[in-house]
């Protein structure tokens, strides 16, 4: 089984390290479109065109199956890609609906929703949530988070001022989605932010759920080749893999 994965930048190799450790897939490309990242700023239409380009990148590998490790484009671009692709391709916004309903049995839970500009302004999360009677939610974009990650300041005095910023006046909830797949880099800290008391919504382990449940192709696999490319510096977008993911490559 070869899966693509796809994301704006860096992100998307949070989902790439939930993949891993289950062992789902036996070859991996990445594609980051790390000239253009990020995405979470831009509107549905610049963000379904550089996805449907990254769909042309694709094309070259025969993948089976593509994965869409980013909201912003799971939020805007998830049907063109799929009207365009001719292999399967799952988004991360449906897989974190359903682990969120799984964890959350109490329909009152007190769920806030983070993530880009673009995936709040969707409304792609509270649609959802609101179908499944999660009706006490609250959303915030915290779009500066991205930077932050890409820059590798996973934490410290910037990372704990944006916090700050963006969380200074919220209740803790029950549940956090975390609803930018950049997101789960910097989880500890968001965390921690809220005592350890909220249960967080990761987009990997979300996904790695939806496809057990979904895919009768996923077996284990003791090893997954995997390859790392960027529209920009793929060399940093590699040292980023070795460096979060444990891996060579
Ligand atoms: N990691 C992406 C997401 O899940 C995109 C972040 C960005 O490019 O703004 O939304």
């Amino acid at each position: 089984m070869k899966v693509g994965v796809f994301d704006s930048g860096v992100g998307g190799l949070s989902v790439v390290k939930s993949l891993l450790d289950h062992k789902l897939f036996e070859e991996l490309i990445y594609f980051g479109d790390t000239a253009r990242v990020p995405y979470g700023v831009k509107d549905k239409n610049t963000i379904t065109r550089y996805s449907l380009e990254a769909l042309e990148f694709f094309k070259n590998f025969d993948i089976d199956l593509l994965i869409v490790a980013c909201n912003s484009v799971s939020a805007y671009a998830l049907d063109a890609l799929k009207e365009h692709s001719s292999c399967d391709v799952v988004g991360v916004i449906e897989p974190g609906i359903i682990a969120t309903t799984n964890a959350l049995q109490n329909r009152d839970s007190n769920i806030l929703i983070l993530g880009t500009q673009a995936t709040i302004n969707s409304n792609s999360y509270v649609n959802l949530l609101e179908k499944n009677s999660y009706l006490n939610h609250s959303s915030i974009a915290t779009s500066l988070f991205v930077p932050i990650v890409e820059e590798g300041l996973l934490s410290g005095e910037v990372l704990q001022s944006t916090l700050h910023h963006y969380f200074k006046d919220v209740t803790t909830p029950d549940a956090v989605i975390l609803g930018c797949t950049h997101f789960p880099l910097i989880s500890e800290q968001i965390s921690n932010y809220f005592d350890n008391s909220a249960t967080l919504i990761h987009s990997g382990e979300a996904i790695v759920e939806y496809l057990e449940a979904n895919y009768s192709f996923c077996k284990k696999y003791d090893h997954t080749e995997c390859k790392f490319f960027a529209s920009e510096n793929p060399e940093a977008l590699r040292s980023r893999a070795r460096e979060w993911l444990n891996i060579e490559v």
